[in-house]
Formats: C-alpha cells, structure tokens, sequence
C-alpha cells in the first residue's frame, strides 16, 4: 500500500477511543466511555476516567485492529491527544501511544484535540478546503479557529470566556430536572417549545470579538426557573429549552459566520458534541446559505470524541512529510492551538 495506516488514540475526557485510517478513508473509530460511571455525579470525575482509560486501553486498540481486519505490523504510524483536556486521563493515551510507537518501530505524532475535530471532516467530505472557519462546540470547549492547513496552521480566532457551549447545556438540563448529560434532553425537549417564549440574554452578543460568554445565560435561566418555582408555578420546561437553545445557538452562528466573513473564507466547519445538535445545524444552515458560505458537519459519530479523528490528523502530518514527535512528549492538559 502507499497511503500510510495510522493508529490514532484519543483520551483527552471520558472517552477511550482509538481510530485507524489509510490516508483520508476511515477503517475503524472503536469507543469505549466512562459517561455511565460519571451520570451520577453530574460531570466527568478525572480521576475515574483515567482508571477507565487505563483497563479500557489494550481491548480497545485490540478491537479497531479487528474492525479494520488489520494486525499490529500493518501500522505505519500512532498518533495520540497530547493536549488540550484532562490531565491525568491525557496521560494514559500519551503513554500508551509511545508504547505501541516504540514497540512498533513507527513514528509517533503528538497532535492537538481541537485541531484533530476540524481533521476529521475529510474522512467524510474530503480534504478541507483551505482555508476553512471551525466552529468547536463541546463539553469542554468553544472555540472559533481559522484554518488554513489543518496539518500545519490553525489559528484561535476566539474563545469562551467561561463556560464551554456543552457545558451550558448540561448545567440547563441540570436545573430543569433532564438526566445528563444534558444536551440531546434539551435538543428533545426543546421541539416541543417556542425559541421566542423567554427572552434570554446573549452573552458578548455585539462585544466585536470573536468570544463567546455562556455563564451569565446559565444564570439567567436557573433564577427564571427558580423565580417560577418559588411562584408556585409549573415550569414550562419545553419553553425554557427552546429558548435557551435559541440564544446558545444564534451567538454561536452568529459568531461563526463573523468570523467568515472577517476573513473571507466560504467554508465553515462545525465539530464537537453539540454539532449534533438539531436547531445549531438548521440556523447554521440557513445563515450560511444567506452569507453564501458552504457549511461542513461530519456525521455524529465523528463530531463527538473519538479515535479517528486523531489518526485522521496524524495521517495528514504524515503526509505533509512533518517531523514526528519524540518519546518524550508531555501530556500538556492547556495545549495551546
Ligand atoms: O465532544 P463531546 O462528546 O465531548 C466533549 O465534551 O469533549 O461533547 C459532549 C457535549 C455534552 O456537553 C453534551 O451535552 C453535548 O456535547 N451534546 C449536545 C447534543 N448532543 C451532545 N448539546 C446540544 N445538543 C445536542 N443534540
Ligand atoms: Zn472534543
């Protein structure tokens, strides 16, 4: 073959994921999640996702190497989340990838998990027009990059100040009583209400920066459900997610399609958790086709955290003939892009 198959490890949260590609096709994203031992108590416990990490590693690896009918000698290159995210959970991967690299004899490639979500896309849309405005709404980030070679330049545009977009929708679900996490409850419950009922604040909404601020929306929601519970009243819970769903969204388009137009660039790209989420990819769509940009979303699977979307990034530095990492690279939780 000469397109290089690269093993890619993703630990950065709660998700153990390991992918395999040859070149830009995908030949396995296997999973393994520690969102069950997390449920109860609300949000992602470090400590118990790096344990989960660590006994869900090897049978993990073992099952995309199944997947994609391949065996270990087949592997011409491992590449693994060196940072952003959970520190002790990043470990795992990072150590697990130098492992396989050193007993393998391939080169090993420490990316970025921002960049690896924008990499992703062309497993299923093709190479990534360059350049592209990413659009990364999860859990644990919000961020606007401007991207004009995914395997060589992505450049933060803007940031959230407080809370992540996913992170909002979690503590929303929280206060209405919907189990976490939160964000596809609230994308249900939301269908059945108006995004007009409440009129809920936009945070940095006409600030010029390209940022974003959900906390004071977060605020406002929880005392408006409180302000109707200590009235006595029942809360519209299909109101409330509409709404709340309606102001996370259209500073998140609004933002996205700023920053297109700031640079001039025809193609948005949106990846992360909350990309699945139904009123983001329609007002998405609608604003893009009005601004007359092209608008990319990868398929669920990829969107949320997974393996494959390191290895597809790898196989583009591979590609773009970039020096490997050292064994001795760090897990660096506050990676910048
Ligand atoms: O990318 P992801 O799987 O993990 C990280 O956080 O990195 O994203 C998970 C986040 C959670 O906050 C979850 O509530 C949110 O994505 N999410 C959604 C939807 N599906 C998942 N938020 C809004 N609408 C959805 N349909
Ligand atoms: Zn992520």
């Amino acid at each position: 073959h000469d397109e290089p198959i690269v093993l890619g490890i993703e630990t950065s949260c709660d998700e153990t994921g390991v992918g395999i590609v040859r070149g830009h096709t995908l030949l396995a994203n296997t999973i393994a999640s520690s969102m069950d031992e997390h449920a109860r108590f609300g949000g992602v416990v470090p400590e118990v996702a790096s344990r989960a990490h660590l006994e869900a590693m090897t049978p993990t690896v073992e099952g995309a190497l199944a997947a994609a009918g391949l065996r270990f000698s087949d592997i011409d290159a491992v590449a693994v989340t060196a940072g952003p995210g959970l520190a002790g959970a990043l470990l795992v991967g990072v150590a697990a990838a130098k492992a396989y690299a050193l007993g393998l004899g391939v080169p090993l490639y420490g990316v970025n998990h921002l960049a690896a979500h924008v990499a992703v896309d062309q497993l299923e849309h093709g190479p990534l027009p360059k350049p592209s405005v990413a659009l990364l709404v999860s859990g644990g980030h919000s961020s606007l990059l401007l991207v004009p070679d995914v395997a060589q330049d992505v450049i933060s545009l803007g940031s959230t100040v407080d809370d992540a977009a996913g992170e909002a929708f979690d503590k929303v679900a929280r206060v209405l009583g919907l189990p976490f996490p939160g964000g596809p409850h609230i994308d249900r419950a939301a269908r059945e209400g108006s995004g007009t009922a409440v009129a809920f604040p936009r945070g940095k909404y006409d600030d010029g920066t390209l940022d974003f601020s959900f906390s004071g929306l977060k605020t406002a929601v929880a005392r408006w459900v409180e302000a109707r519970e200590a009235a006595g009243e029942a809360v519209p819970v299909a109101d409330v997610a509409a709404s709340f769903q309606e102001a996370v969204v259209d500073v998140l388009t609004r933002k996205a399609l700023q920053a297109c137009a700031r640079y001039d660039v025809k193609d948005l790209l949106i990846g992360g958790g909350v990309a699945a989420n139904s009123r983001l990819r329609a007002m998405a769509q609608e604003r893009c086709d009005a601004a007359g940009v092209r608008l990319r979303v990868p398929r669920p699977g990829l969107c949320t955290d997974n393996g494959a979307m390191v290895a597809a990034l790898g196989a583009n530095l591979v590609a773009a003939g970039a020096k490997p990492s050292t064994l001795d690279i760090p897990a660096d939780s506050s990676l910048p892009i």
